[in-house]
């Protein structure tokens, strides 16, 4: 059985992007409210006093924003500084990120994995659902920003959507090359907006493969990290390519995580909610926490039955909460 050892940890259900993928313009949206957000004291007793003892030593801060969150340098440093520590890492959209990134860093942020769905400003534009000036650049100077702090590895996802920017892989695979970043190209899976998959579908890993291998050719290789991604190099290159094929692959025989959303259910499966605990109204009502750790190692042990199973029947599991309510 697979240690599950890593935590995503929704920091905020809200975004400052409107990624088509992700939470459209236009679709119905229902934010958590501010009393329901796990308080900054709860997640970190949930970390310290449940989470730890049970077993968790890697954690991954996401959203929707993860930037948006008031106090998230201050939460970084809390966190980071816990001696069980192992691995602590961030997804963000990046927008916010260019003045922020020295700062997480001395608070002891090490890595942090940046979407960066294209390369052309319009084309971004279009995808995050942006109408006013464009927004590309300042999530480049974020990228910038995190490379020059010292951010290693830095990752760049992208999801790819076929007719909106599978022209581009070839390009962004080339950010790889010269600098020491690492680009993952994700399988668009049909959660949050299943009309844009609806016309569309996906592309499997394996032609965006073969398309970068015919161009440069690809060797198998390996960078630090916790998730479900496939490892590739163009031939000296300085970074690598990563795929993470969600849609082609089942990958949750070696699923390692599970996700506490910002109002504090635990969940083990991305795309099954089977067994979620409410741990912020088990906390609120004054269940103690060796209770609480006893229903965490209760779900670790069902979870490999909960895990969802036919990820490579090309379909996903039933679910009520969008992908930025989950954290991704
Ligand atoms: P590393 O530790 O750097 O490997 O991070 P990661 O790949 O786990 O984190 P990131 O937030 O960058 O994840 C990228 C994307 O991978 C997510 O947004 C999802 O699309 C996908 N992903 C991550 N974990 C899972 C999972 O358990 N199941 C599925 N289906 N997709 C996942
Ligand atoms: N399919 C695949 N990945 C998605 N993400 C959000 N929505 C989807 C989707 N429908 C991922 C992207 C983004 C992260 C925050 O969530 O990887 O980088
Ligand atoms: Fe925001 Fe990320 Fe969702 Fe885009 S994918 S809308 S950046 S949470």
């Amino acid at each position: 059985m697979n240690q599950v050892d890593y935590l995503r940890i929704s920091l905020i259900d809200r975004c400052n992007f409107r990624c088509q993928y992700c939470m459209p313009e236009g679709a119905e949206l229902n934010y958590i409210l501010q009393q329901q957000l796990l308080t900054y004291e709860e997640l970190l007793t949930l970390i310290e006093e449940v989470f730890i003892p049970v077993g968790f030593t890697r954690f991954r801060l996401t959203g929707g924003e993860p930037l948006l969150r008031p106090r998230v340098v201050e939460l970084v440093g809390a966190i980071a500084s816990l001696p069980q520590t192992q691995d602590l890492s961030m997804t963000t959209n990046g927008f916010l990120l260019a003045p922020l990134a020295q700062d997480l860093y001395n608070a002891g942020l090490r890595r942090i994995n940046i979407s960066l769905d294209s390369l052309n400003p319009e084309t971004f534009d279009k995808i995050i659902g942006n109408r006013g000036r464009s927004r590309w650049e300042q999530v480049w100077l974020g990228i910038q920003a995190a490379y020059q702090v010292g951010f290693n590895p830095l990752k760049l996802n992208v999801v790819v959507i076929p007719g909106v920017n599978d022209r581009e892989v070839l390009d962004l695979a080339a950010l790889s090359i010269d600098r020491e970043w690492h680009v993952r190209f994700i399988e668009f899976m049909p959660i949050g907006n299943s009309d844009l998959f609806g016309d569309r579908g996906w592309i499997a890993s394996q032609e965006l493969r073969q398309q970068i291998r015919s161009r440069w050719g690809l060797t198998e290789s390996q960078v630090c990290g916790n998730g479900p991604a496939d490892v590739f190099k163009i031939p000296g290159a300085k970074g690598t390519l990563g795929f993470i094929s969600q849609m082609s692959e089942c990958f949750c025989d070696r699923c390692n995580r599970m996700r506490l959303s910002a109002d504090g259910w635990l969940r083990p499966c991305l795309l099954n909610e089977t067994g979620e605990i409410d741990l912020k109204t088990a906390l609120r009502n004054g269940v103690n926490l060796a209770q609480l750790r006893e229903r965490v190692r209760e779900l670790l042990m069902i979870k490999p039955e909960i895990n969802f199973k036919q990820r490579n029947s090309g379909t996903t599991g039933v679910y009520t909460r969008t992908m930025s309510q989950i954290g991704g």
